[in-house]
């Protein structure tokens, strides 16, 4: 795994190229978004390479700018730490394992990097006032940058903030590159379907710091700057080289086509889907999905079943009170309506190479991912032990048991239970399985709803499983797992 490079800001200051001066100087020849986007896709797989377009002598690193991504057309490992802030020398990383916990854990603050204590500094003085800085960053994104606006959604709804708070978070943890280098080249190769190419990046880095130097005013300095702009442009190449790399071997998005909708309970529908072009996927993982009916609004569902040889994709979608999109897909979406998907992610797989048991804790929709995982248990043929805790809130919402119970009957490795919390107010999930094991020759998934995630992780960690044993995702699985 290649871990991100630093490389010190280009001073742009006379407009000699750095990326936060394209206005002053839109040479078409040599630095203008076009021919970038074409540099870009043309890039190869990614190195940690310099950037020798730039004069050294003008990388100063405390300028407040973010420097042009490196060319994938560069020459590899080309004068990588010449100009490398503290950031590529981050100290050890942190022990992985979830946590619902935001802060890191005193050793990790112990051995944090020069520029990671300046980022927590200033996400310090934010904190209280991030919807603030949210709407300030937007603003001055969309007003400087018209041309953004339209690869965001018409309507920025309440999940407006997960760009700047995925970036924020990502700041924070710089240093836990074990965690943050998989999850940056997961989101940069999603970032794709937006249409986002390499050229956007110091737009976005612009405005992030202008955002940062209105709402940090205690804390802010021409250090911190520094530190920010180093952090973001380790963040941003990571996506960068990412989506590059992603480039040469998959489509941005895939469009699908509904086969079969299946309405099993008045709020839950199995909507099956054929995509235009084969769809490589692991069972356990996700995509995300945007309809036809809420352009550029994307959410994610996972894959109901391990891959098939029809190649189908199915997703068990709940619809939730206002919820745009799964109402969308749950009470519209019919045979012949087309969906556009994102790439697969997440890390919530089989691994084939141990013989150890699963323990799989599905809450709700969430069973959808662990029949997935128990149907590629059974195409490996490998006889390993699967225990599944199905959990809801009422027996109605066992939607799905009737396919788990026929499994088990296939499957004399597998056993299934289903848990249903009658007082309807918490999952009681991760109680129940305290009851049963012992779990130590056990790996855990677990799937569902975000509270549940959380006390069934809690549960599994009191029971003696070790965190780096815990699979699951979620929308906060960085900040869980960087904990
Ligand atoms: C990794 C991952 C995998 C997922 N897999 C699935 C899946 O297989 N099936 C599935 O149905 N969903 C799944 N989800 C949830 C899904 O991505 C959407 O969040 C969900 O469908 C709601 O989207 P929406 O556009 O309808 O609602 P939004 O328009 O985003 O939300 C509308 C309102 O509903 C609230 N809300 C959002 N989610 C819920 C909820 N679960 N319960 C109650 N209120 C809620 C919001 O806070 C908001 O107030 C998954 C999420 C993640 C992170
Ligand atoms: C380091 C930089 C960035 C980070 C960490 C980041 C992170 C995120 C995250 C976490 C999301 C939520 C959805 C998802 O997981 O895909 C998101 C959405 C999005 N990002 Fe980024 N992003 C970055 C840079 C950019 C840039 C440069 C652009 C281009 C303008 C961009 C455009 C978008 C768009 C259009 C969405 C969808 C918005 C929505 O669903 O409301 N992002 N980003």
């Amino acid at each position: 795994m290649d871990a991100p490079t630093t490389t010190s800001a280009d001073s742009g200051s006379d407009g000699g190229g750095g990326w936060f001066t394209p206005r002053k100087t839109p040479d078409p020849e040599t630095s203008g978004p076009e021919r970038q986007d074409a540099d870009d896709r043309r890039a190869g797989p990614e190195h940690p390479v310099g950037r020798p377009t730039h004069d050294p002598s003008r990388q100063r690193a405390d300028e407040g700018r973010i420097p042009e991504p490196r060319s994938h057309r560069e020459p590899p490992h080309a004068a990588p730490a010449a100009t490398a802030g503290p950031t590529a020398a981050a100290g050890p990383t942190a022990p992985v394992g979830p946590s619902a916990e935001p802060r890191p854990p005193r050793s990790l603050r112990d051995t944090a990097s020069p520029d990671a204590i300046l980022v927590r500094r200033t996400m310090e003085e934010i904190g209280p006032v991030a919807d603030q800085v949210t709407s300030y960053f937007y603003a001055l994104l969309f007003v400087r940058h018209p041309e953004l606006r339209p690869l965001f959604p018409a309507a920025m709804d309440t999940q407006r903030d997960r760009l700047l708070r995925a970036l924020l978070t990502a700041a924070e943890h710089v240093d836990n590159k074990l965690v943050l280098v998989p999850y940056l080249k997961n989101l940069g190769r999603g970032h794709r379907k937006y249409g986002t190419h390499a050229a956007h990046y110091p737009a976005v880095g612009e405005c992030l710091i202008a955002a940062l130097t209105q709402y940090a005013k205690t804390t802010w300095s021409a250090e911190t700057e520094a530190a920010w702009v180093r952090t973001y442009t380790t963040i941003s190449q990571v996506m960068i080289d990412a989506a590059a790399e992603d480039e040469l071997k998959a489509p941005a998005w895939w469009l699908a086509e509904v086969v079969s909708h299946d309405l099993r309970t008045p709020d839950i529908a199995v909507v099956t889907v054929r995509p235009d072009q084969p769809y490589p996927f692991l069972a356990g993982q996700y995509t995300t999905l945007e309809t036809p009916w809420w352009p550029r609004i994307w959410r994610h569902y996972s894959f109901a079943s391990a891959p098939r040889s029809d190649g189908l994709l199915s997703f068990h979608v709940k619809a939730v009170p206002a919820g745009w999109v799964s109402n969308a897909l749950v009470h519209r979406a019919r045979p012949g309506d087309v969906l556009r998907l994102g790439p697969p992610a997440g890390s919530m797989t089989v691994d084939h190479n141990t013989d150890s048991g699963l323990l799989c804790l599905g809450g709700g929709t969430g069973i959808a991912p662990i029949k997935a995982l128990v149907e590629d248990v059974a195409e490996h043929g490998r006889r390993r032990p699967v225990e599944v805790f199905y959990g809801a809130r009422t027996d109605h919402d066992l939607y799905d048991i009737d396919t788990m119970l026929r499994l088990q009957q296939s499957h004399h490795w597998l056993s299934v239970r289903p848990i249903v919390d009658r007082q309807a107010h918490h999952l009681q999930l991760p109680d129940a399985v305290r009851e049963y094991g012992p779990w130590n020759e056990y790996d855990a998934y677990l799937s569902g709803p975000p509270g549940m995630i959380r006390s069934g992780v809690d549960a599994l960690r009191s029971v003696g499983i070790p965190g780096d044993r815990i699979r699951h995702d979620s929308i906060e699985e960085l900040v869980a797992a960087a904990t």
